[in-house]
This record gives C-alpha cells, sequence and structure tokens, in this order.
C-alpha cells in the first residue's frame, strides 16, 4: 500500500483534454466528430516561426539557457509590452516558462497554504481552483454572472476580501466565457485594492490579443500603483498559435522575481532552447498572421453566436473575447454534464461542460470556434438535429 500525500488527492484536472481524448477514439473507430471542445488554435504556427527553431537547432542552441530565459527573449518581451500596453517593464523581471500554466502553479504556491484564501473566476480556467486546492490554500470563487456578460464586478471581488487573502486571479479576455472586464470595472477593483495592501494579483491576459468589436485590452501592468504586487502572465500558446511549442511568460514585481526563477530551477532548468529562439522570431517579425488568425476568429464568432442563439434551448451571450461561446442550455433541459456526453455521443460535437470550469458554470456549455466554419455549422446542425 503506497502512501501519498494528501494533495495529490487535491488536484483537479483540465477536462478539455479529457473529452480531446474520448473525441479521439471516437474518431479512431471511425466516428466522424467535429471537435469543438479543446481551446486551442486550429492555425499552424506562422512558417518564419518555425524556421527560427529550427535555425535554432542547426546553429547549436542545444544546450540549457538561463533559467528565466535567454536575454534577447526577455528583452523582446519588454519591447512587446512597450509598444502593445505602453508600459516600462525590466527585462529582469520577465520570467520565461513552458507555457502559461506554469506561472499559476508557481504563484498559486508561494502564497497557498492551509489558511490562505486565494479568489479566483468561477466559471473560469479550471487550473486555478486546482492549484489553489493543491496548495491547502481556500479557493473563494468570484461568480461571473451571464447578465454582466461574464465580466467581473469588482465590488463582488473587494467585498470578498479578508484578512485572509493573499492572492486575487483574474482573466481577461476569459476562457471559457469569452467576456471581457471593462476598464471602468479594472479602474475600481484596483482603486479599492489600495486598503489591501496584503493582497497580490494574478492576472491571466493570455488572451490579450482576442478582442472584437473594437475593444481594447487593458493589462494590469498599465497601472503603476499596484505594480509591486501584480503578476501578470501572457504567452505565445494562442497568440501565435504555439500550444504545443510551450512558452509562456509572466511579468514579475521585483520582490517576487527571485522566487520565480528559483521555483524555475526546481522544477524545469528552462525552456527548451529552440522555443525561445522561435518565441523571438515572433515577437520580432511580422505579426501580419496574427491579424489575420485574429479576423477569422471573429469571422467564426459572429456565425457561432449567432447559430445558437437560433437553436431552440440555447442562448448564447456576446462572446467578446478569446475563441469561445459559452451559451446557456438550461431550456434544452439538460445539464452541461449531460448535455456534453449527449452531444459527443449522438452528434459527433465535442463540446465542454461549463461545470468543467467551476460549479457556477452549470447549465452552460462551452464551445471553441478554433475549427472551421463550415465544421461550426455542420456542428450546429447535427447538435439541432440531436436535441
Ligand atoms: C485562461 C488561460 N490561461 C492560460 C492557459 C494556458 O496556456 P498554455 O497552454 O500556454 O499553458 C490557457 C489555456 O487554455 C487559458 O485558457
Amino acid at each position: 500500500m503506497l502512501h501519498l500525500a494528501d494533495s495529490i488527492t487535491r488536484l483537479g484536472t483540465e477536462s478539455a483534454f479529457e473529452v480531446l481524448a474520448r473525441a479521439q477514439k471516437l474518431a479512431a473507430e471511425g466516428r466522424d466528430i467535429i471537435n469543438l471542445g479543446i481551446g486551442q488554435p486550429d492555425f499552424r504556427t506562422p512558417d518564419h516561426i518555425v524556421e527560427a527553431g529550427i535555425k535554432a537547432l542547426r546553429d547549436g542552441h542545444h544546450g540549457y539557457t538561463p533559467a528565466n530565459g535567454i536575454p534577447g527573449l526577455r528583452e523582446a518581451v519588454a519591447a512587446d509590452l512597450a509598444k502593445r500596453h505602453g508600459v516600462e517593464v525590466n527585462p529582469d523581471h520577465v520570467v520565461v516558462v513552458p507555457g502559461g500554466k506554469p506561472t499559476m502553479f508557481f504563484a498559486v504556491l508561494m502564497f497557498g497554504e492551509p489558511g490562505a484564501e486565494i479568489m479566483y473566476p468561477n466559471p473560469g480556467f479550471p487550473i486555478y481552483e486546482s492549484v489553489i486546492k493543491y496548495s491547502g490554500a481556500t479557493p473563494v470563487p468570484i461568480a461571473l454572472e451571464e447578465a454582466n456578460g461574464f465580466a467581473l464586478s469588482a465590488e463582488a471581488v473587494l467585498a470578498q476580501i479578508t484578512r485572509k487573502t493573499r492572492l486575487i486571479i483574474i482573466n481577461s479576455p476569459a476562457n471559457p466565457t469569452g467576456g471581457v472586464t471593462p476598464k471602468a470595472e479594472i479602474d475600481r477593483l484596483v482603486a479599492g485594492l489600495a486598503d489591501h495592501p496584503h493582497v497580490a494579483i494574478l492576472s491571466d491576459e493570455i488572451y490579450s490579443q482576442m478582442l472584437y468589436d473594437g475593444r481594447e485590452h487593458v493589462s494590469l501592468l498599465q497601472y503603476p500603483e499596484i505594480r509591486d504586487r501584480l503578476i501578470m502572465l501572457d504567452g505565445w500558446s494562442k497568440t501565435y498559435a504555439m500550444t504545443g511549442w510551450r512558452l509562456g511568460y509572466a511579468v514579475w514585481p521585483e520582490s517576487l522575481v527571485d522566487d520565480a526563477v528559483r521555483l524555475c530551477i526546481n522544477d524545469h532548468s528552462c525552456v527548451n532552447a529552440a522555443a525561445q529562439h522561435a518565441g523571438l522570431a515572433a515577437l520580432t517579425g511580422p505579426q501580419d498572421e496574427v491579424h489575420e488568425m485574429v479576423a477569422a476568429f471573429d469571422e467564426r464568432r459572429r456565425i457561432i453566436v449567432a447559430e445558437l442563439n437560433q437553436t431552440p434551448g440555447f442562448r448564447c451571450a456576446d462572446a467578446a473575447g478569446a475563441f469561445y461561446a459559452f451559451p446557456n442550455i438550461e431550456g434544452t433541459g439538460l445539464g452541461a454534464r449531460e448535455a456534453q456526453d449527449h452531444l459527443l455521443a449522438e452528434a459527433g460535437v465535442a463540446t465542454v461542460a461549463g461545470t468543467s470550469f467551476g460549479a457556477w458554470g452549470e447549465g452552460y456549455l462551452r464551445f471553441s470556434y478554433a475549427s472551421s466554419i463550415d465544421n461550426i455549422r455542420e456542428a450546429i446542425r447535427r447538435i439541432r438535429g440531436c436535441l
């Protein structure tokens, strides 16, 4: 009989990967499956980025790099943030990691322990709640509501702060809802945080380049008053269609950056060197393909939201950012999990139950529209046929 630590039993998962595995198994058995479940761009990484990765390998970049990332890449991140958000970032405060997830894990490990409280969006990216529980801290959900466009309410967040609150995780544009929190609400949140100097903020801005209808991204980096307690997470996975390269970064406050780098050294030493060179080419090269991808997502978004709203039992709020639609499906009479399983088995359409993103996701399904327009239309046609 093995004696495992309790903590491992508290670790959750990301159900999108389980749905993907089931969808792939059905496809391998010969079923025609349309996968609107997994949250990754269906585009290839732009060629010039792939070439930079290949060149790095040919040029002999085969060894360890500094744990926080090659200096040129961290400088390029700082330059990119200056260009996109108009902020000054010290490249030494940038820590390059294998994807977006490690920053979440590290931030929560730094602040989470029994007796501590960490706030996180619900429905939200499932790894937040999972790693908070793993750390032993108490997860305190920030309930996101359809009626509010799934934006967070500063008032609700501030009202939940206690002496035990150590970290607040926010995410805009958001997974799984596509919700975007307006600047006025972020202004209110930051103003209110002045009364709670013991609270740190993790702002997950991985979808920062995916906003629609003229919306502009508001980065928490743009608020100097919280820079000494802000961890800003972003990366290459979504923007440059690089999920499999495993490359992300965070800007850490000066007081935490050494701890973050020590976590890197303990965890993974450094990010794959060729991937870092590819990431450098992504930031410094042409951005046309990023704009083309976002334009394609926008077109699909309009189609899927309209189609879902014309599907009996479905009601879909405007999806303001990222590449997800999060319709309310209460009118179908099915629970979220039931609907997910039914649509996969009967319609051959993979979606993810809202409850995979927390208890507040009951009554909703997540559709990733990182798929072709033909697939989206066919998926909706099949769903209408099987409900
Ligand atoms: C909100 C959010 N943050 C972070 C990530 C993680 O990205 P990565 O694949 O780079 O770890 C995702 C991936 O789906 C996400 O939706």
